[in-house]
C-alpha cells in the first residue's frame, strides 16, 4: 500500500497554487491522495493569516488532525504557508503534534523533510524559490496557475502579506513562457498569472534583465493554443496605460480587471498607505474603460478600518456606485500582527458598526453587479466549460471571458469552449443557452 496524504487549502489562489504543487510533489514520491484526512498518513494544511477568521477556522482543523494523530502516532502533519510563517517561533510549542512546518517559499521543503529519516519536528522559513519548477497536479488539466512572483513591496498599513511572503522577487519572463509553453502542451487553454502586486512584475527580476507585466502578457499572447489569460492581483498604482492597452489589443488577455479599492475615502487610503487617492483611483477606472469599454471590473473593500467615520465611508459607497463594480469581495477590517494599522488601537471601530457599514456596502455593491451584468443578455459569448452545474445538475457551468459565471443549457465536455447565448442576469451568475447551430458551424 502507498503511503497516503491529504492536503486542506486556505486563502488565495497562490496558496492553490501552491497546494498543487504539493500534490505533483508527493505523488511523484509515491503517495497517494486520500478522500480525507481522517485515515491518511500524511494531513497537511496550506494555511492563511490574511485575517482573524481565516486563523481560527484552521485552528480547528488543526486540532482535529492531532486527534488522528493520538488515534495512530505514525500519522505525520504537516504545516505550510503563510499562517505557520506568522507565527513561526511558536508553532511547535503551540502545536507539539506538528511534525513539520515551512513558509510559503519553502514547499519544496516538505520532500527533503519526508525523504529524510529525522524524527524530530523541522521548520523551514527562509525563502529559498519558487514551486513553479516542481510538477503540478491540477485540480482542473485545462486551466492552470502560474506564480510570476512571491512577495510584496508595498506597505499596506492592514496587511499581514508583506511580513509573511517577504519582498517581491520576480521569475524571469523566459522561464514563465518556458513554463506556459509546457502547460499548453499538456491541454492547458487557460493560465491566471498570480503575484501580490503583478503589475509591479518585471522590476525584481532575480539574476535576469528588468521587464514589464505588459511585456509579459505580450509573450504569453503570442503563444499558440493560449485561449486566455487571467490574473490577480495587480495594484491601482501600477495599472499603467500600456497594461490597459495589452487588455484592448490581445486576443487572450482577458477582459476583466480585479483592482482592488479598498476604500473610497482619500483620507483612509492615506492611512492604509495605498499610495492613490480617490480622484486617481477613478482616473485608472476611466483609462480602463476609455479603452476597453465592455470590460469587467471587481475589486477588494474593507470596511471599519481604524478612524473609519460615516463620512469616510460614505465616499466608498460612493465610488462603488459611481464605477458600478461586476462583483466586489468585502471584509470587515481585521487587526493582524506586525502590522502598523494594529496599532491604531483607540480608532478602532465598533464591531457592530462595521457589520452595518458592510450590509449597506454589499446592498450597493450587488445592486450595481446586477445592473452591469444586464449588458450580456442577449449577447452569445465563448464559454469554457468547467463541468457540471452546481445548482442544476442537468446544466452545465463554465465562464465567460469577463469572468463571471454562466449555468447554461447543451451538451460540451469540461475544457471546451462553445458559444452560449446570454438569455438572464443576476449580480452573482449568468443564465444561458448553447448556441448548436453556432457551434454545428463551427
Ligand atoms: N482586514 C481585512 N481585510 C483585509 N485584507 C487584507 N488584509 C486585511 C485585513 N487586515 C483584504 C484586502 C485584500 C484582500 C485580499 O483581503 O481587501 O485586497
Ligand atoms: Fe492568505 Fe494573503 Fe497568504 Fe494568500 S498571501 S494565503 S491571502 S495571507
Amino acid at each position: 500500500m502507498p503511503k497516503s496524504f491529504h492536503v486542506t487549502t486556505f486563502g488565495c489562489q497562490m496558496n492553490e497554487h501552491d497546494s498543487e504543487r504539493m500534490k505533483g510533489m508527493l505523488e511523484s514520491l509515491g503517495y497517494a491522495e486520500a478522500e480525507a484526512a481522517e485515515g491518511a498518513d500524511l494531513i497537511l494544511f496550506n494555511t492563511c493569516s490574511i485575517r482573524e477568521k481565516a486563523d481560527s477556522r484552521f485552528v480547528a482543523h488543526l486540532r482535529q488532525a492531532a486527534a488522528h494523530k493520538r488515534r495512530n502516532r505514525e500519522v505525520v502533519i504537516g504545516v505550510g504557508g503563510c499562517w505557520a510563517q506568522s507565527v513561526k517561533d511558536q508553532v511547535f510549542r503551540d502545536f507539539p503534534f506538528v511534525d513539520v512546518a515551512f513558509g510559503p517559499g519553502q514547499v519544496h521543503k516538505l520532500a527533503e523533510f519526508l525523504t529524510s529519516d529525522s524524527l524530530t519536528a523541522q521548520g523551514f522559513f527562509e525563502f529559498e524559490g519558487f514551486t513553479g519548477h516542481l510538477p503540478s497536479k491540477r485540480d482542473r488539466e485545462f486551466q492552470g496557475w502560474v506564480q510570476i512572483s512571491a512577495g510584496c513591496n508595498m506597505k499596506c498599513s492592514y496587511c499581514i502579506v508583506p511580513s509573511t511572503r517577504g519582498r517581491q522577487v520576480d521569475r524571469p519572463l523566459d522561464e514563465l513562457v518556458a513554463e506556459v509553453r509546457a502547460m499548453v502542451a499538456e491541454g492547458v487553454v487557460e493560465v491566471t498569472l498570480l503575484g501580490q502586486n503583478v503589475n509591479a512584475y518585471g522590476r525584481a527580476v532575480a539574476g535576469g534583465p528588468r521587464t514589464s507585466f505588459a511585456e509579459l502578457l505580450h509573450a504569453l499572447d503570442a503563444i499558440e493554443g493560449l485561449q486566455r489569460v487571467r490574473y490577480t492581483s495587480p495594484h491601482p498604482q501600477d495599472m499603467k496605460e500600456d497594461v490597459v492597452l495589452a487588455h484592448a489589443q490581445l486576443e487572450s488577455v482577458c477582459p476583466h480587471v480585479h483592482l482592488p479599492l479598498q476604500a473610497g475615502s482619500s483620507r483612509i487610503l492615506k492611512a492604509m498607505r495605498r499610495t492613490y487617492d480617490r480622484r486617481r483611483f477613478l482616473d485608472r477606472v476611466a483609462l480602463i474603460r476609455e479603452h476597453n469599454p465592455d470590460i469587467a471590473l471587481t475589486t477588494d473593500v474593507i470596511v471599519g478600518f481604524p478612524g473609519e467615520t460615516e463620512a469616510d465611508f460614505a465616499e466608498t459607497l460612493e465610488v462603488c456606485e459611481e464605477v458600478g463594480f461586476d462583483g466586489a469581495f468585502t471584509f470587515i477590517y481585521s487587526p493582524r500582527r506586525d502590522t502598523e494599522a494594529a496599532a491604531f488601537v483607540e480608532d478602532f471601530i465598533p464591531h457592530e458598526v462595521a457589520v452595518a457599514r458592510m450590509d449597506r456596502l454589499v446592498e450597493v455593491i450587488q445592486r450595481r453587479a446586477g445592473e452591469q451584468a444586464q449588458r450580456f443578455v442577449g449577447r452569445t459569448l465563448d464559454v469554457l466549460v468547467e463541468g457540471q452545474s452546481r445548482t442544476d445538475p442537468s446544466k452545465l457551468r463554465g465562464r465567460i471571458p469577463h469572468g463571471k459565471v454562466v449555468n447554461f443549457t447543451g451538451l460540451a465536455s469540461p475544457g471546451e469552449t462553445v458559444p452560449v447565448e446570454i438569455t438572464a442576469a443576476t449580480s452573482q451568475t449568468l443564465a444561458g443557452e448553447m448556441s448548436l447551430l453556432a457551434r454545428a458551424l463551427g
